[in-house]
């Protein structure tokens, strides 16, 4: 028996409750910001340095460069790397449109990569085949909070001289094999934006990396090419960090690992509320992966209008993403048919996200569970 009667009582069930997760440490961030605002210290001050030295520790990498969101990281990334006109990079079409949205605007051409239906993330399996004399790096996301493949990438990248981007937006604190996502590439990028699993109140991004020549680059390139104060060495971009968004980070950093421990538990309570309605296929945990569940994804044929019904109660849910990046009207010189990568187009008719935070009710879940059982017992 489902104890949904509080649940009923709420007017609507957001995919994820950032007014609620304030609620939690807003006296924290508001001192915080507080004293922001009283230092006159606004761009690029003690806050930023310290974060960046804290997010190092945290994800065990040598160097971490914040800057002004996570497209911003992967354009400098990119830049570091020297990728320009005539370079290929092989990506996930099955991603957030701004993994390859960056490889274009530093002109250079995403090859997009088909995924595995297991984890939605790139199958190694197909890289070798579109590696051709102008390929340069491989960009894999960690999607929806699960590791890639990525010591299958790494691999193939080494015996081919590419360099690897791990886009980490969805992902600080996963791990593979007790290693977090990030550090097996030349360089990991984030996002911060406010939904991800360590949101700031506002864009804020940043670039990781074990390589001293490569951050020092990318330290340059997020101040317009600058280190010394009216000397510039590169063409760069002004993507800097604020003061203020460095102080929320820096509060919220700390809860971060639990509250990725929170979200497995509330994707291990779905897998079990699920496990008997028929027609839902759940997500996978793949061996040695510490999923850390930015979304709780799953599988249903007719998803639409799952989608549509749930909404109409009030339930939100998102499909993350409806139309592959290969399909997408941007991208359209790029001539890709519909087609080409058959399980990233399949995946996109089916997959839909459900209502997932660190501090969502087992009763709220029960209740959702509930109504999809409710819509698909009655199609
Ligand atoms: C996989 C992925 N890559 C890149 C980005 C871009 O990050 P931002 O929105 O901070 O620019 C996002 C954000 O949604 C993302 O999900």
């Amino acid at each position: 028996m489902i104890k949904s009667g509080i649940v009923q009582k709420v007017k609507k069930i957001p995919i994820i409750d950032l007014a609620s997760s304030y609620q939690l440490i807003k006296n924290e961030i508001e001192n915080v910001v507080l004293e922001v605002l009283a230092s006159g210290s606004y761009i690029l001050g003690s806050n930023v340095t310290l974060f960046e030295e804290e997010l190092s520790k945290y994800i065990e990498t040598k160097h971490v460069i914040s800057c002004a969101n996570g497209t911003d990281a992967l354009i400098l990334s990119l830049m570091a790397l020297g990728i320009r006109q005539g370079d290929e990079i092989i990506t996930a079409s099955h991603s957030f449109f701004a993994t390859s949205e960056a490889i274009a605007l530093v002109g250079a051409k995403p090859v997009f990569i088909d995924i595995q239906e297991n984890d939605f993330n790139i199958d190694p399996d197909k890289i070798e085949k579109l590696i051709t004399k102008n390929t340069k790096a491989i960009i894999p996301v960690h999607l929806y909070g699960q590791p890639c493949d990525i010591l299958k990438v790494v691999d193939i990248a080494k015996k081919h001289n590419l360099f690897v981007i791990e886009d980490c937006a969805q992902a600080v604190g996963a791990k593979l094999n007790g290693k977090t996502v990030g550090t097996f590439g030349d360089i990991g990028t984030i996002s911060f934006f406010p939904t991800k699993n360590l949101g700031a109140f506002g864009d804020a991004g940043a670039v990781v990396t074990n390589n001293e020549e490569l951050a020092r680059k990318i330290k340059q390139l997020r101040f317009h090419g600058s280190l010394k104060r009216y000397v510039h060495e590169y063409i760069g971009l002004n993507s800097r960090l604020d003061e203020i968004q460095a102080a929320i980070l820096r509060v919220k950093l700390k809860y971060l690992d639990e509250w990725n421990v929170k979200r497995q538990k509330a994707a291990a309570y779905y897998n079990e509320l699920l496990k008997n309605v028929k027609g839902i296929i759940i997500p996978q945990v793949k061996p040695g992966c510490h999923h850390i569940f930015h979304q709780y994804t799953i599988r249903l044929q007719n998803r639409d209008l799952v989608h549509e019904k749930l909404k109409e109660l009030g339930i939100e849910t998102i499909i993350y993403y409806p139309i592959p990046i290969h399909l997408q009207k941007a991208f359209e010189y790029l001539n890709y048919k519909s087609g080409l990568l058959p399980v990233t187009e399949k995946i996109c008719n089916e997959i839909l996200s459900l209502p997932i935070y660190p501090e969502i009710k087992p009763e709220v879940q029960e209740y959702v569970v509930e109504q999809i059982r409710n819509i698909l017992e009655n199609s």
